[in-house]
């Protein structure tokens, strides 16, 4: 497996299988769990031997409306390697910011605009989030070229997003939803949870639990209302916790489409999203 520090180098590097192969792209901002591994192993599955699977690890700043978040974003570059060539990657490739941003890194990337999906839910509680993921995802396609970007559905707002813009910008290029991995009780895995305590650790279920409470309800907007009361009286502070159509994220569901149960909550000093399916 290659380990890169550009995309320059990377194209250079293997030239000549980039040339043949198709690339299967698997973007991360590192920290790398069973989750990124998922991804990993889907994009190795669908590239077959031919296909090259390449995965970048790019702590993207655009995309942090907090700048405490971004100084405790866990950097583990020996470990995702390793990760990274388990699960199957061809190339992994660590890109610098002047890489990414040749004009410098912006204070806030440009805005874009996609109507609900760049106004709701994560959007509305983190002001410019989509604009910086927007602009980094477009620099990583135009530098890899895929045939096929491998997503988790564990962000499901900033898939509804990526999606939008492939279909703008990118129309030959596949974006493949990865489900949601988690831990044994049910918990999302994410990078950000090493920064629970164990006692945190343990009280962070409790949004699976909601979440399949609202799923059993078939989606009823007072069964959503209560477990969100009782998640607030156990302590969790939350941004939203709504049931959306799943494709426009509108709040209102309609009769036969797919919906989704939207999450998100501050606890134990980490913000914690997650979301689960309900049928059309
Ligand atoms: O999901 C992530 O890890 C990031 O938002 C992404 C897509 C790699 C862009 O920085």
């Amino acid at each position: 497996m290659l380990v890169m520090s550009s995309f320059h180098a990377w194209r250079t590097g293997c030239f000549s299988v980039t040339q043949k192969s198709a690339v299967h792209f698997v973007p991360t901002m590192g920290a790398l769990h069973d989750g990124h591994g998922a991804l990993i192993q889907a994009a190795r599955q669908a590239a077959g031997d031919d296909g090259h699977v390449v995965v970048s690890v790019y702590v993207n700043p655009t995309q942090f409306n907090d700048a405490s978040d971004l100084s405790k974003y866990p950097r583990t570059q020996d470990a995702d390697v390793d990760l990274a060539r388990c699960c199957g990657a061809d190339a992994v490739v660590f890109p610098t910011s002047e890489e990414m941003y040749p004009k410098g890194v912006p204070g806030r990337a440009e805005p874009s605009d996609y109507g609900a999906l760049t106004r709701l839910w994560e959007a509305a509680h983190r002001p410019g989030h989509f604009d910086g993921v927007v602009a980094v995802v477009r620099a990583l396609f135009e530098a890899t070229n895929p045939v096929a970007a491998y997503f988790g559905e564990k962000d499901w707002q900033q898939l509804a997003v990526i999606r939008r813009l492939a279909a703008l910008e990118f129309p030959e290029l596949d974006v493949v939803p990865v489900p949601t991995v988690r831990e044994e009780d049910g918990l999302a895995m994410s990078s950000r949870n090493v920064h629970l305590s164990s006692e945190d650790r343990e009280g962070a279920k409790a949004l699976y639990s909601a979440l399949q409470s609202v799923v059993r309800s078939d989606g009823a907007d007072e069964e959503a209302q209560k477990q969100g009361e009782l998640l607030e009286q156990a302590g969790h502070r939350l941004d939203y916790f709504a049931v959306v159509d799943a494709e426009t994220l509108e709040p209102k569901r309609m009769q036969g489409r797919p919906g989704r149960v939207l999450i998100a909550s501050h606890w134990g000093g980490v913000r914690l999203i997650d979301n689960v399916a309900l049928e059309g």
